[in-house]
């Protein structure tokens, strides 16, 4: 195997130290890849609170979007490009000068940027998607990373469906790749189809046999589809790559990309046998797992690794009195270290701003600003009012929801509902804010959620179609709030709407407002989800 050590020396780009052999970069693709699955598309605001809190929390390079895509991404990438102090902004492009261009752009005002230009190597891609013989592809991969180096010094090149490619072919691609100034190359499992001996031994040989492999960071992207995306990366690494690309919750394309919390927990809790570091401060886990949950709409299930809501419950009496005895009899890491807290009860109605303000610090919402805060703690005082016991997960579904709804173009100013045994149809009197103007219909219905769900689309008229209604409880009791997920489908494509409230109906409309916002965004897009060149 290469040794690593002569690659990291041999790339003054990277944002690994030069002679550790032991860093991994950890490149997120949430704003790209996660962005691009069905339903999970962000507003700028969205996106701009994800990139804040991405670069909080040590992400050495944040793929912020694919610019070409509309005038929406562009304008997103660059606005995250404006804000980035110390995190490495990266655009993806294909591989034209068109693409390239525009990333370029976009990414032009981060002070530490990259660009990440791709194109399929797999004879099934070049064959039926390109429609290009290999011999053209290799062309189009030199001239790609040499038009890229013109306009950025850090350039990364993918060899899309990489798993599946030939090897001669892709050496010869990546060794062409690198010879044009390319200090990253990254040998994605598109397809989520390799298993994690053979992809590491994929890695190794590329690693081995390109003669110029020392210039570069190799670097892996590994799909979920066998549900070994986590265990794929990490073989990769134990082989010598030395970048991740994964993404918050395993958000991404079809059943998802490589979790960031599962591999930089698995790094750090077996670090006796994985001899690496991470620059991720894992405290932020939680935070950043909740808020991608909330903007996207993606609900993540209990049983979910690091994140989910019984990752770290004991139900059974036998784990209970282990736990009791010693921690470490059931959990080999601890909930703080993800930012989660122990204590379940934290504060009540007699509870002050000042205290507030501390619990969203402990809870890592630190720097939201007066105003959001002021709205939070309006709505935490009429929740104190409602619910005997406000737990932290109450206070992050307050925060999360005020904030994702600050900048929405339609926004929920009033419900008034009549619905129950009398023999006349439930009937929702809404009063929505749109563009800045306020309106009010009356809708009737087959049950309250329809009748709320009519009224809305009377002033906001659209074609979608309801794909998913579902409800759950933040917290226990029968006074916790509602989580409310809304998928709205329209034109092949779906979004997600999240919204909670302790009255499951007003929860139910925000969910649906919050969809149709994100369908807003979604219509912008010009470019098709299989990004083809
Ligand atoms: O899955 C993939 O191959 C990609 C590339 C664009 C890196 O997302
Ligand atoms: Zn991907």
């Amino acid at each position: 195997m290469t040794s690593q050590n002569s690659a990291v020396t041999g790339v003054d780009r990277s944002p690994v130290a030069i002679g550790d052999n032991h860093r991994v970069v950890i490149f997120d693709t949430t704003l790209r890849d996660g962005e691009q699955s069905p339903g999970a598309s962000m507003n700028l605001e969205e996106k701009l609170r994800v990139a804040e809190g991405l670069e909080a929390m040590g992400v050495d390079v944040i793929e912020a979007g694919f610019p070409v895509a509309s005038v929406g991404d562009f304008e997103a990438v660059k606005a995250i490009a404006e804000r980035s102090k110390s995190s490495i902004i990266c655009g993806l492009s294909r591989a034209t000068k068109g693409d390239i261009a525009r990333c370029a752009e976009a990414i032009a005002p981060a002070p530490r940027k990259r660009i990440h230009t791709f194109i399929s190597t797999s004879p099934l891609h070049m064959q039926y998607k390109l429609q290009m013989a290999p011999e053209a592809v290799l062309e189009r991969v030199k001239e790609s990373v040499a038009y890229a180096r013109t306009l950025v010094d850090d350039v990364e090149w993918s060899a899309e469906d990489g798993s599946r490619t030939e090897h001669d072919f892709l050496c010869r691609c990546v060794e062409a790749a690198i010879a044009a100034g390319a200090s990253t190359i990254n040998i994605p499992d598109t397809v989520g189809y390799a298993l994690p001996d053979e992809y590491a031994a994929l890695i190794k040989m590329v690693m081995e046999r390109v003669p110029n492999a020392d210039k570069a960071i190799f670097s892996v992207h590994c799909h979920n589809d066998l549900g070994l995306a986590v265990a794929n990366s990490l073989a990769a690494v134990r082989a010598g790559a030395r970048q991740i690309e994964c993404t918050i919750n395993g958000l991404g394309e079809r059943a998802g990309n490589a979790a960031m919390e599962e591999i930089v927990m698995a790094i750090k809790t077996r670090a006796d046998t994985m001899n690496f570091t991470t620059e991720i401060k894992t405290e932020a886990i939680t935070k950043m797992s909740r808020m991608i949950s909330t903007i996207t709409g993606f609900a993540i299930q209990p049983n979910k690794a690091i994140v989910g809501a019984n990752a770290f419950a004991h139900e059974s009496g036998i784990h209970q009195d282990g736990m009791l005895k010693h921690a470490g009899t059931y959990e080999i890491m601890t909930p703080e270290s993800i930012g989660l807290s122990r204590s379940t009860l934290v504060l009540g109605k007699h509870s002050g701003r000042a205290a507030f303000r501390q619990k969203l610090v402990e809870l890592g919402y630190g720097d939201l600003g007066d105003n959001a805060v002021n709205d939070a703690f309006s709505r935490f005082k009429d929740l104190a009012d409602m619910k005997k016991e406000v737990f932290d997960e109450d206070i992050a579904a307050i925060v999360d929801d005020t904030a994702v709804r600050a900048n929405d173009r339609i926004k929920l100013v009033e419900l008034d509902l009549r619905c129950g045994t009398a023999n006349r149809p439930p009937h929702a009197k809404m009063t929505l804010e749109i563009d800045g103007v306020i309106e009010s219909r009356d809708g009737t219905g087959d049950g309250p959620v329809d009748a709320i769900f009519k009224a809305i689309r009377d002033m906001v008229p659209h074609e979608s179609v309801l794909e998913l209604y579902q409800v759950s409880a933040v917290t226990k009791g029968t006074d916790a709030q509602a989580e409310v997920t809304v998928r709205l489908r329209e034109n092949g494509k779906s979004v997600n709407g999240q919204g909670s409230d302790t009255d499951t109906m007003v929860a139910s409309a925000k969910a649906y407002i919050h969809a149709l916002n994100k369908l807003l965004v979604k219509r912008e897009k010009t470019v098709p989800d299989g990004i083809a060149v």
